[in-house]
């Protein structure tokens, strides 16, 4: 990178913000993985954070100050440039629960029940036209727009609401640096084949207009690259990670995702975390197993729960001694398979606590908030941490889990998370589909030694501490340097 791009702010887009605003003007943290890892940035570089308005409050916000930047606090640390983008609201509607949400992250996530779903009809195709392209060129207009006058700029894109975007800024500024981080997993070329073949090759083209595509892991990024030869019969370096389109080259590298561990730690010693300890503590049996998740069909919840009223059924002796916490926090609950299965997980719930609870035993407890203080709480003491996700971009909980708890607690991660990559060999794989496994998983973590829990702990929580998002942010930013300076790609 020149010495002039070095020192630019940098210009981030992403959906959601790093705060968001209530009507009456107050603050909150935006929330998700895509905000935590994003939030260290500022604190390292000048940033202007492009966003969409989120709701009212926001819109509120971007119309006081006429639709442009301004310096915003978070809550939990930290001073933004802020620039937040209102869509029309049916639109934005369009944008995320038709074609972001399901669409595309059920297209990633392997999530389609394709004897059944998807019909794409006017419906999705105008939503797409009309509310994903148009969601994309309101964001591009107002990057274009902070961009304007800043030579060689870099922006950085963040996920999977955004593919067009590239595009529609690379036609309006050639001379921008492109940097995009896909937070979900990528899937293998046929599950891109629901997509009409237009919207699809549109789709392809928007996110290869960037100079660098950013994955959580290797195996996301082989897949990338896979797809671009398959389905649109590009030359891809697979051992280089490019691929070559109209004359340019675009990287594809793998950056995974690292939490802070510090903070993360300074969270789990809040005065609200012992409160709710202490509540949890007389409440406790001799074990606990614990999820914390949104309520997302990629999550797999129903299928954890599923497993342990095996485990209860084929383990009796267990009765009235382990308690399942789940805390799930509702998503995306305007989209009907959303709503849907949040009505399933009650459903079930209800059927196994009848089925095992006794008068003063309640196998499974449901908590459906969104608590930070009390998933910390639970974290610091569960036995088993269950990560039993389908298909997961990375699923920092899985990371987050390890360095809060205090007992050794054995992690059951699903092979098909990101995290898996860093972290199998000291968790309990399973296959997110075998329920009988994750039982068995659930029995060899309450009846495992203390000395192997020990092991075990140690050297996820060794892992996990090796690496901070400050890091992650560098490996980015070095690519992009190198890159820029017309070096050639490297084996990653
Ligand atoms: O990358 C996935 C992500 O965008 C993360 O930020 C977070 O885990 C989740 O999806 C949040 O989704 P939403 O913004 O739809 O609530």
């Amino acid at each position: 990178m020149s010495e002039s791009r070095q020192q630019q702010p940098l210009v981030l887009v992403s959906n959601r913000g790093p705060v968001t605003f209530d009507t009456d003007g107050s603050i909150q943290r935006g929330t998700g993985g895509l905000v935590t890892a994003l939030s260290g940035l500022a604190t390292y570089r000048e940033v202007t954070w492009v966003a969409n308005a989120m709701g009212r409050g926001d819109a509120e916000q971007a119309r006081k100050h006429d639709g442009k930047a301004f310096r915003v606090q978070s809550p939990v640390g930290g001073d933004y440039d802020v620039r937040l983008v209102v869509s029309d609201e049916e639109a934005y509607e369009s944008f995320y629960s038709i074609i972001s949400n399901p669409m595309l992250w059920f297209i990633q996530h392997n999530l389609w029940d394709l004897s059944n779903a998807p019909d794409i009809r006017r419906h999705e195709v105008d939503a797409y036209e009309y509310g994903y392209k148009l969601v994309n060129e309101d964001l591009a207009r107002a990057v274009v727009e902070e961009i304007d006058g800043v030579d060689e700029p870099v922006v950085m894109i963040h996920d999977y609401h955004l593919y067009l975007l590239p595009q529609m800024i690379r036609e309006r500024r050639p001379d921008v640096f492109l940097h995009h981080f896909v937070h979900i997993p990528w899937s293998q070329s046929d599950a891109w084949r629901v997509l009409p073949s237009k919207m699809r090759e549109e789709i392809y083209r928007g996110i290869l207009a960037n100079d660098i595509i950013g994955f959580h892991t290797r195996s996301y990024r082989r897949n990338f690259l896979q797809c671009c030869e398959d389905l649109l019969g590009l030359e891809v370096d697979h051992a280089q990670g490019v691929v070559r389109i109209d004359d340019r080259e675009v990287w594809v590298r793998a950056y995974p995702l690292p939490i802070d561990a510090a903070s993360t730690r300074t969270v789990s010693r809040r005065v609200r975390v012992r409160q709710f300890e202490d509540e949890l503590l007389r409440r406790r049996r001799d074990f606990m197993i614990l999820r914390v998740d949104r309520a997302d069909l990629s999550k797999n919840v129903l299928r954890g729960f599923s497993a342990f009223d095996l485990f209860l059924e084929q383990h009796p002796e267990f009765s009235e001694r382990v308690t399942f916490v789940a805390q799930l926090m509702p998503s995306r609950t305007d989209v009907p398979e959303y709503r849907e299965y949040l009505e399933r997980i009650e459903a079930l719930v209800a059927v196994v606590n009848h089925r095992h609870g006794t008068p003063d035993w309640m196998p499974i407890q449901l908590k459906l908030r969104d608590d930070l203080e009390e998933a910390m709480a639970s974290y610091r003491h569960y036995d088993a941490h269950i990560v039993n996700a389908m298909f997961d971009g990375m699923n920092l909980v899985a990371k987050e889990g390890p360095i809060v708890n205090e007992r050794n607690g054995v992690s059951i991660l699903s092979e098909n998370t990101g995290a898996h990559e860093e972290l199998g060999e000291f968790a309990l794989t399973v296959n997110p589909f075998d329920v009988q496994e994750l039982a068995d998983m659930i029995h060899r973590a309450l009846t495992m030694s203390n000395e192997e829990r020990r092991r075990r702990a140690d050297g996820l929580r060794e892992i996990v501490l090796a690496r901070n998002p400050g890091d992650w942010i560098d490996d980015q930013l070095a690519d992009i340097r190198r890159k820029a300076s017309g070096a050639a790609a490297h084996d990653d």
